[in-house]
């Protein structure tokens, strides 16, 4: 599913990103580019990394 049509970028290259490292929006945006045009995929992003990291939290929290 594409997630930005600006960029074309989908689910899977937004959760990659994730994998990736990319822990805000912004990081996301630099490695794939999602949300760095019009920004209407922003909460989309923005929801991909909260279920991420709910699914995932970072050790130390
Ligand atoms: S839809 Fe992602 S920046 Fe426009």
């Amino acid at each position: 599913m594409i997630v930005c049509l600006c960029k074309g970028v989908s689910d899977r290259d937004v959760h990659a990103a994730i994998d990736q490292g990319s822990r805000t929006v912004r990081d996301v945006g630099r490695c794939c580019r999602a949300g760095t045009d019009c920004g209407a995929c922003v909460s989309a992003v923005r929801d991909m990394l909260q279920r991420k990291r709910s699914r995932n939290p970072p050790a130390s929290g």
